[in-house]
């Protein structure tokens, strides 16, 4: 594990800080921060415009990076859309595709847990067109299982949203036997893997979705890029959302325009070219470290962290057995904020609140939760601090930092 933390220079700039937030976003390994400078002082060339050797090596290596992902998930490469993250894929799955997909009165299938940008986007939808929206049910853990699906599936349902894992819970779904089901139901599947890309391998032919959302930066790569896989004829029907340079073949005074082929069509103006390139050296990382070692590295770190954080009796988990590196948890009888206030004070940094995902509250008493979401380069030694720093809290010491 040692020598994969050599790799992140912030590590080293911030030799104290415990960084327990990287389900917000992940830190980035030397190659990403290399290649968005290189960007800078050596192609700067826009894509896909210049008629000269720089802007066909960017171009090349933008495109290349579009390969890359479609390999990373087993895609092919037109069916991968560059995005600004998992928040545009989303919005784009729904005002393209489902705004013309479906029909007044069909049914949007969503759950409670999910991030906002897995809920709003079809909010606004429904708004617009007057589709319903409805929920499944969630189980005693607060999680989705096949049952719960399959128990909420009906005629009118036409498509289902739903992450590949809950930044809240970070337990995995059956994606694989939902999109079964889904399909059974003559409906799509969306799935926000916003979670999963980069921790676990993710297969979308094996699992059989229709779309997939994910961010480059949970996954080691820059802020600002993201992905859009679509099967190849669904993205067919899809619509762009922009409009503008790059993405059409001619247009004309009479408003007529002709757009490229998906995934061009999507990708009007210029994009995040130092953030496209910077991404293909995430993948390259992962590609060499090899996904399950990252995995394999991850699941040790978090089941050290839940023996020693379940142990403290001052200490309520709310989900034990993530599959991802997440522990959401209360400290009994102190605010949240106040935790991570106190925490912070010895250089640990964790996320407090709803997690985004305002709809849905695994304390079942409307308490505001803890999340510590550990990756692999961070260490057992910053484990025990934390673990320390929690044993000793006091609602005291808390009120005294404001003091
Ligand atoms: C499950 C999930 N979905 C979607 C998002 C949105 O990702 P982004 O902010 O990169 O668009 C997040 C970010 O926290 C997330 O955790």
């Amino acid at each position: 594990m040692d020598n994969l933390r050599k790799d992140f220079p912030f590590l080293k700039n911030n030799p104290e800080l415990a960084y327990f937030d990287n389900a917000a976003t992940s830190l980035k390994p030397q190659q990403v921060i290399d290649e968005v400078s290189y960007y800078y002082e050596h192609l700067g060339a826009n894509i896909h415009r210049g008629d000269y050797k720089l802007s066909h090596k960017v171009s090349g290596l933008f495109d290349q990076t579009r390969i890359d992902v479609a390999c990373f998930i087993n895609a092919d490469s037109n069916e991968v859309v560059f995005t600004s993250g998992a928040s545009e894929s989303l919005n784009l799955v729904a005002m393209g595709f489902a705004s013309q997909a479906l029909s007044k009165g069909d049914v949007i299938l969503l759950n409670e847990t999910e991030h906002a940008s897995n809920l709003l986007p079809w909010y606004a939808l429904a708004q617009q067109f007057d589709f319903v929206i409805e929920f499944i049910e969630t189980d005693e853990h607060g999680e989705i299982q096949v049952d719960n699906l399959k128990k909420a599936l009906h005629d009118k349902v036409k498509l289902v949203s739903i992450a590949h894992a809950s930044n809240v819970l970070g337990y995995i779904r059956d994606i694989q036997t939902m999109s079964h089901l889904v399909h059974e139901n003559q409906a799509y599947l969306v799935v926000d893997g916003a979670q999963t890309v980069g921790h676990i391998e993710v297969d979308v032919k094996a699992l059989d979705v229709d779309f997939f959302a994910f961010s480059a930066h949970k996954m080691l790569g820059p802020t600002g890029v993201g992905v859009l896989y679509g099967k190849a004829e669904l993205l067919k029907q899809t619509q762009p959302i922009f409009f503008g340079g790059g993405s059409n073949v001619d247009f004309d005074t009479k408003g007529t325009m002709t757009l490229k082929e998906a995934p061009y069509k999507f990708e009007s103006g210029t994009p995040n070219i130092e953030g496209v390139l910077g991404f293909r050296k995430a993948i390259e990382y992962y590609n060499e470290k090899g996904i399950s070692t990252i995995e394999s590295l991850n699941s040790q770190l978090y089941e050290y962290a839940y023996l020693h954080l379940s142990k403290l009796d001052n200490v309520v988990i709310y989900n034990p057995n993530s599959d991802l590196s997440i522990i959401s948890f209360n400290v009994k009888g102190i605010f949240a904020q106040d935790v991570a206030q106190y925490l912070d004070s010895f250089d640990i940094a964790v996320r407090t609140g709803e997690h985004c995902a305002k709809a849905f509250d695994p304390t079942m008493k409307k308490s505001k939760t803890i999340r510590a979401s550990l990756l692999f380069y961070n260490t057992k030694e910053e484990v025990d601090r934390l673990v320390e720093a929690l044993r000793d809290i006091t609602l005291e010491k808390c009120i005294d930092l404001y003091i």
